[in-house]
């Protein structure tokens, strides 16, 4: 696919999911003002999306071929409820107990406008609807999709992950280490994009895993990346603070290996995921259009 035609249905499905997720935020009852303003600041201002994309693009990828379990309608809802769960982890990973940030998705962090008090509930109010919204947008698979998300972002893995990275800061760490953090606190959620938006368009259980352990290593690569650019990018193209993992001591394969090392593993990595899921899926324009997806995870400039 030519890449300005990918930019565009890009755009168009993070249109989609915004508008979901605009709506779905409305329509929650009985919310304070002010916890609903702190939610939507985090929520509605920006980000990539591509948690949500990443599973509409791989439901497709196999409702083509197989009868997918619920409608492209519940399945947005669902993507919607994943970008709820995403979101709360990015407020909390900005407190000033954990990584101190005042710059996210271009504008000022939750706790700065709201305060740290409403930014925590603010957190625990998308996580909650995410929940809501994967539970009602799985359908009959409701439970097990839920199931696979609370692992993933669980105590097991991402707010695991979080807390072995925030012990990690300032100590000598290997390589395994972080592939270890990285594990946890970002891969787990992207693979569970992934496998969720398998899940939901019919796959079988063998993909869904396939599907699964080849997006772990897109997820890593993801992150590597991330740490690349905290090097290499600016705030103004990143839509938050540059060079703050140095400055903190931040695990990270830049920090254990150097910046030409580390560009070579998280290409190595992302490189294995696309190959593994090449194999997972079915040979078509959906899979292609999910793999150049996959490609943007790593070779990214934001
Ligand atoms: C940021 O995630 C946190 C990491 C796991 C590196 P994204 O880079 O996907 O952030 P948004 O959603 O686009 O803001
Ligand atoms: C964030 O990792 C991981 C989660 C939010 C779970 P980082 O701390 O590197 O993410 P950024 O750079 O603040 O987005
Ligand atoms: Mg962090
Ligand atoms: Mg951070
Ligand atoms: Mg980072």
């Amino acid at each position: 696919m030519p890449e300005a035609e990918l930019a565009r249905e890009l755009r168009r499905e993070q249109k989609a999911v915004e508008k979901a997720l605009a709506a779905e935020l409305r329509a929650g009852g009985g919310v304070p003002p002010r916890l609903r303003q702190a939610m939507a600041h985090s929520l509605l201002g920006g980000g990539k999306r591509l948690r949500p994309v990443l599973l509409l693009w791989t439901y497709d990828a196999v409702a083509g071929r197989r009868r997918p379990v619920v409608t492209r309608a519940e399945a947005l809802r669902a993507a919607a409820g994943l970008e709820m769960v995403h979101t709360y982890s990015l407020i909390h990973d900005d407190l000033p107990a954990m990584d101190d940030d005042v710059l996210r998705r271009g504008r000022p962090t939750c706790h700065v406008v709201f305060g740290e008090a409403t930014a925590i509930l603010a957190g625990d109010g998308l996580q909650a609807r995410g929940f809501e919204l994967l539970a009602l947008g799985g359908g009959p698979l409701g439970g097990p999709l839920v199931a696979r998300v609370a692992a993933a972002v669980g105590p097991g893995g991402m707010v695991g992950g979080q807390q072995a990275d925030l012990e990690a800061e300032g100590l000598a760490v290997t390589a395994a280490a972080v592939r270890s953090i990285h594990l946890g606190k970002t891969a787990r959620l992207l693979a569970a994009a992934l496998a969720g938006g398998a899940l939901l368009g019919g796959a079988t259980a063998r993909t869904v895993a396939a599907v699964e352990a080849a997006a772990l290593h897109l997820g890593l690569a993801f992150q590597g990346a991330d740490d690349l650019l905290d090097v290499t990018g600016t705030a103004g193209e990143l839509g938050k603070t540059a060079g703050k993992d140095a400055a903190a001591g931040k695990a990270t394969w830049v920090r254990v290996e150097g910046l030409e090392a580390a560009t070579r593993r998280t290409r190595r990595l992302g490189e294995k995921g696309l190959a593994d899921l090449t194999k997972a899926l079915p040979a078509g324009p959906a899979r292609e259009r999910l793999l150049e997806l996959g490609a943007m995870m790593w070779r990214r400039d934001r």
